[in-house]
């Protein structure tokens, strides 16, 4: 082992990010919060009794690699990754900002592998590890109005699944989260703060609690929710073209 066993939180300055903080430090864990907002992580850190802290700009081209030399750099070896930050955009493709659609992709999906591609290595010589990818239950089905959003998290979902089966025995544990809705900051982000999924939202404590105890049982899939896993079901039953109306209307 070289360094300090750390666990590291993407996203930690709102919403899931600052639940998995106070959860993971409940059990005795060595954090490092990363997010754009410093302030808040500095903030947070303190209530937790010390942490680490890196402000950074995930989406940035070069933000992974110079993320994880500023751990090693501080003597600490991440021990889990939890991959959760991450956005969505509510509205049709072609009238959503374009460079706010490709912001997306960098953090939900190329930021997000790169972290488990620069983790995953020491890890598995320490034949020790665990990394939590948050997708979501959009991961499950094509999402129009909502388009790269449901793509990035189906990636997500596809890419962990993946990496769970080619880790399988080698003492590194790698799970997808698939949320449903939320109650975070996640719909004023996306721009639809009154939508009907937004009023859905449950508290981030169920969805942590479960996320963290199916990453320590090495689970591939973790569904919090019986609805959630009933609605993550619905496209083995029901056609894709009623698929995509359903989600269409709710999104629309
Ligand atoms: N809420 C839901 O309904 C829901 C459902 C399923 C899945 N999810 C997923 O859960 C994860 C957490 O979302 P949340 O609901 O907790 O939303 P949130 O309250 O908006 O939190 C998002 C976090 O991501 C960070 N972030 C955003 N852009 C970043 C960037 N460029 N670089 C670094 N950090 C960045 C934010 O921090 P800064 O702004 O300070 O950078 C914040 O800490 C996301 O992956 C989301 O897709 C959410």
């Amino acid at each position: 082992m070289t360094g300090r066993p750390v666990t590291l939180i993407t996203g930690a300055s709102a919403g899931l990010g600052v639940e998995f903080a106070r959860q993971c430090r409940a059990r005795g864990d060595a954090l490092v919060l990363v997010a754009r907002r410093g302030d808040r992580l500095a903030a947070l850190a303190a209530s937790l009794g010390g942490a680490e802290v890196v402000a950074a700009d995930l989406a940035a081209p070069g933000a992974s690699e110079r993320l994880m030399a500023e751990v090693a750099g501080r003597g600490l070896a991440v021990e889990t990754l939890i991959n959760n930050a991450g956005f969505g955009l509510s509205g049709r493709f072609a009238e959503l900002a374009p460079e706010r659609q490709s912001e997306m992709i960098d953090l939900n999906v190329r930021a997000l592998t790169e972290l488990c591609r620069l983790a995953l290595p020491e890890m598995a010589e320490r034949r020790r590890g665990f990394i939590l990818n948050v997708a979501s239950t959009a991961a499950f089905q094509a999402g129009p109005n909502m388009a790269v959003y449901y793509a990035s998290k189906a990636y997500v979902l596809s890419l962990t699944e993946a990496l769970h089966q080619e880790m399988k025995g080698s003492g590194v544990h790698v799970t997808a989260l698939c949320p449903g809705p939320v109650a975070t900051e996640f719909f004023d982000v996306a721009g639809s703060p009154d939508s009907a999924l937004a009023k859905r939202g449950v508290a981030p404590a169920g969805v942590v609690q479960a996320g963290l105890a199916g990453l320590a049982r090495n689970r591939a899939i973790v569904i919090p929710g019986m609805m959630n896993k009933a609605t993550a079901q619905a496209n083995r039953i029901l056609p894709r073209a009623a698929m995509r109306r359903i989600v269409a209307a709710i999104k629309s």
